[in-house]
């Protein structure tokens, strides 16, 4: 494998002779992000994936993202860097518990985060992300309870702003559960003059001290137009990659987590990849996602739904 300036090099030779493009989530690794065709969250990159022209896409995120590229692109290849890039919120949904639920509330409306695998997507009604859930919810018919899988943090917040009763999934990200209220609490301490922002995957106590809140493209939109000076990020710490570039005189600090002996808030999945497997695999156009058709259409039913209702 090439080293240095030249990996990169031939990461781009290999991006033209295979008519590829690089798509890359705001939390991967700083090099990836510079070196994609596009950065994005998980609605931009699916739309991205959606609307490509290129032969491969090489998506560099978690493997519920690139499958979602292939749900929606079926003719592409996409291969992604490391098929163990998972999430705890996809890994802890499976279609049959929320076939379950579904049984226990025969009129509800299912309504599932991107974050899940493409059975889960299957057995699903309508699809949101972050940047889109609360319009979504809002549009959904008003005397039909809601089930909301998998994030119940996400889910209880959108149950908040909208005033929707919902049946939570008890499920949660591993990364933005770690966020200490009573540390971040001492922080805006310290800070007098920043302010928070947090992803809505944060627990209730730590949303409930945030200034602004939103997904990974809004929190970056925010901090670039908001005046204040100084931020406490409560995201996974790739985004400050992306916001260092946008904000460049402004103060970003990482919100603390429970332990005290890390100050930043990883997401162990995301860093699987690096520019190394990206080389790889598209090299060798492997891992490669491949899916079942029928459940690829069954699942592409309430992505679109989706892409319908947040144009
Ligand atoms: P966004 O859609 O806000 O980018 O979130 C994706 C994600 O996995 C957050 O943990
Ligand atoms: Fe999943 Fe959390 Fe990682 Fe996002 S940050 S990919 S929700 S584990």
């Amino acid at each position: 494998i090439p080293t240095g300036d030249d990996l990169v090099k031939a990461i781009l030779d290999l991006k033209k002779e295979k008519n590829a493009v690089i798509l890359a989530h705001y939390y991967q690794p700083g090099p990836i992000q510079d070196i994609a065709d596009f950065l994005g969250d998980s609605l931009q990159l699916a739309r991205q994936a959606k609307e490509t022209d290129a032969d491969m896409i090489a998506f560099c995120g978690v493997h519920f993202m690139a499958e979602a590229a292939k749900i929606l692109n079926p003719t592409k290849k996409v291969v992604l860097p490391d098929t163990l890039a998972g999430c705890s919120l996809a890994d802890g949904c499976s279609a049959e518990g929320l076939n379950k639920m579904r049984e226990q509330h025969p009129n509800a409306l299912v309504a599932t985060y991107i974050n899940c695998n493409a059975e889960t997507k299957a057995a699903s009604d309508i699809i949101v992300t972050s940047s889109n859930a609360e319009q979504i919810i809002e549009a959904l018919p008003k005397d039909r309870p809601i089930i909301f899988a998998p994030d119940k943090n996400l889910g209880r917040y959108l149950s908040k702003k909208t005033g929707r009763d919902m049946i939570l999934w008890d499920g949660s990200c591993i990364v933005h559960e770690a966020f200490s209220m009573e540390r971040i609490a001492k922080q805006l301490a310290d800070h007098p003059n920043a302010k928070l922002i947090a992803h809505p995957e944060s627990e209730s106590p730590v949303l409930e001290l945030a200034h602004f809140i939103g997904s990974t493209s809004a929190l970056l939109n925010y901090v670039e137009q908001d005046d204040c000076q100084e931020f406490i990020i409560a995201t996974e710490e790739g985004i400050l990659h992306e916001m260092k570039k946008r904000a460049p005189h402004k103060s970003l600090i990482p919100a603390l987590v429970f332990d005290e002996s890390c100050n930043c808030s990883e997401c162990f999945f995301m860093k699987r990849n690096t520019l190394e497997k990206l080389y790889l695999c598209m090299k060798y156009e492997l891992p490669e996602i491949i899916m079942d058709e029928e459940i690829r259409l069954k699942a592409l039913k309430p992505i679109e739904a989706m892409l319908e209702l947040s144009k």
